[in-house]
């Protein structure tokens, strides 16, 4: 049985008070409500240590947004894997597709940023999914295998069994278009039966794959109740308590 996950993407919004007044209601709300989700809080780096000093009294974990692909040493304005596991943090995303869109993370920057996370005991997040005109092309299952093979397929089981998947299929991502029930699930599918192809059905059976894109607490219950749907990854509805309660307690 696979546990449900909700997890925040705040991306590059709050400043320093505002982001201690969202977490601070994310406490209240978490403390007065039974969520089954494990729930996890992506903040902006600069907050990353504020917000594990404050999951240590509540019940949540804090997550990175990104990584940088080498170890140590002269990468002026990087932040390594283990700096973050040094301020117990737990989680981070890779492969964002606004991180491969205005970064230009590659395929090979990503791997050794997998690398680096799961040498130093952090929990990647992993990010697939196609464009607008790559489904409208037809070629979506195409694009996302790419993503899945060339961004994990290199690990060992071991390595492997430790990644969360999540799937945001970029033309959902802000716009308020989510992908239907449906979609959701045809991938989620579609990317279980490649896991099972490379590692076996018990590993597939095993792995979270999470939906991402404009997900809110609307849609988020008819959502998250598909079949191998694991819970989401949440963007602009994270940043409002209310809100992200909702699909928090929409994940059982
Ligand atoms: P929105 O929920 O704002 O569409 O963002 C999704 C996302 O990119 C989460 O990583």
């Amino acid at each position: 049985m696979r546990k449900k996950i909700v997890a925040g993407n705040w991306k590059m919004n709050l400043t320093f008070n505002e982001a201690e007044d969202l977490l601070d209601e994310i406490v209240d709300l978490l403390e007065n409500e039974t969520i089954d989700a494990q729930v996890i809080v992506c903040p902006p780096y600069p907050y990353l240590e504020m917000a594990s000093d404050i999951a240590k009294e509540s019940n949540f974990f804090v997550g990175a947004q990104n990584i940088s692909p080498f170890e140590a040493g002269a990468y002026t304005g990087e932040v390594s894997s283990s700096m973050l596991t040094s301020m117990e943090i737990t989680h981070c995303i890779i492969g964002h597709s606004e991180r491969r869109k205005y970064f230009n993370e590659d395929d090979k920057m990503l791997t050794a940023k997998i690398n680096q996370s799961l040498e130093h005991k952090i929990i990647p997040i992993f990010c697939v999914g196609e464009a607008l005109p790559e489904r409208e092309a037809g070629d979506h299952f195409e694009v996302v295998r790419h993503q899945v093979r060339h961004g994990l397929f290199h690990l060992d089981t071991d390595e492997f069994e430790k990644v969360i998947i999540a799937y945001e299929p970029v033309w959902a991502i802000g716009t308020g278009v989510t992908a239907s029930p449906e979609q959701a699930k045809e991938m989620h599918d579609y990317i279980r039966s490649l896991i099972a192809e490379r590692y076996g059905k018990d590993i597939a059976d095993k792995t979270i794959i999470l939906y991402g894109g404009s997900c809110n607490s609307k849609n988020a219950k008819e959502i998250f109740a598909q079949e191998g749907v694991d819970g989401g990854l949440i963007g602009g509805a994270s940043l409002i308590p209310e809100e992200f309660l909702a699909i928090c307690k929409a994940a059982k």
